[in-house]
């Protein structure tokens, strides 16, 4: 472990948690996976705080055995009462940490050649939600996840959602949707049936908000409008298990951009 932190130091890193979390620039992570899988992906982790360093060396010993030495380094002791400070929520686990965010500008996500698609979500409200879309993006290696709306993506509740793998691919906010030579496909349960073998390469695939769906002036730019099939009587899917059957689909049907 680097130090055990007491009196000043203790409040000192309190205080550089509740800074982070007010920051643009950081990100707390909460528990065990998602600072697992910043350090996988190549965070920037400034520090770990643990309750029990001996709890904290069987969990990662369990979970990433690979991350043992960098993690202990990083690794700084608080007494339970000042751990319970670090935030609104603190993981049960008794591990929070502080990473660097990865700056990404949407435009060049947009222009950028990969043919893998990207996911746009219109308006996102629940961070679970959003990562939840992070963590299935993350996993068939979509180029990226845009959102719109006022709901900042890397939100440490979001980044808890993904399991820390916002890391792992870009994942932006954006005021409105650019002008681009993307075809636009536009996910809404009154769509066609979607035929995964259709879906060209560098797609933008656009999934609405958890109550009302996609804005009028999207489903008006969209090249396509497509559906999951659904028992008749089902009005709609979740967000996230939507943009999960639509990735999946697309890797099932072996589409060769598709991650
Ligand atoms: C909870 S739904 C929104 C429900 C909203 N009342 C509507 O009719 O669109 C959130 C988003 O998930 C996607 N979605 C849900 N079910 C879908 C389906 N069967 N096919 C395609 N997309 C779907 C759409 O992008 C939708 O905007």
């Amino acid at each position: 472990m680097a130090s055990d932190a007491l009196g000043r130091d203790t409040a000192s890193l309190v205080k550089r948690f509740h800074a982070a979390r007010g920051s643009d620039e950081l990100v707390v992570l909460q528990g065990v996976h998602a600072l697992k899988h910043a350090l996988r992906f190549g965070a920037s982790v400034e520090v770990v705080a643990c309750e029990d360093p001996s709890e904290l060396t069987q969990l990662v010993q369990a979970l990433a055995p690979d991350l043992i030495e960098r993690i202990e380094a990083l690794a700084v002791v608080l007494p339970a009462e000042a751990f319970k400070r670090l935030g609104p929520y603190v993981p049960h686990t008794g591990v929070v940490s502080i990473a660097r965010r990865v700056a990404t500008d949407p435009l060049a996500l947009i222009a950028c050649a990969s043919r893998a698609p990207i996911v746009l979500l219109e308006d996102p409200r629940h961070f679970g939600n959003l990562g939840a879309v992070v963590r299935v993006a993350a996993a068939v290696e979509a180029a990226g996840v845009l959102t719109t709306g006022r709901q900042d993506p890397w939100d440490p509740v979001a980044v808890r959602g993904s399991a820390g793998l916002h890391f792992a691919l870009p994942v932006a906010r954006v005021e409105s949707l650019p002008d681009t030579d993307r075809p636009l496909l536009a996910f809404d349960p009154e769509g066609e049936e979607l035929r995964p073998e259709h879906v060209p390469p560098r797609a933008l695939l656009a999934f609405g908000t958890e109550r009302d769906g996609l804005s009028d002036g999207l489903l008006e730019r969209a090249d396509a409008r497509l559906r999951l099939p659904m028992r008749e009587g089902v009005s709609s899917l979740n967000l996230a298990t939507s943009v999960a059957a639509v990735l999946y689909s697309l890797r099932f049907a072996r589409v060769a951009h598709a991650g």
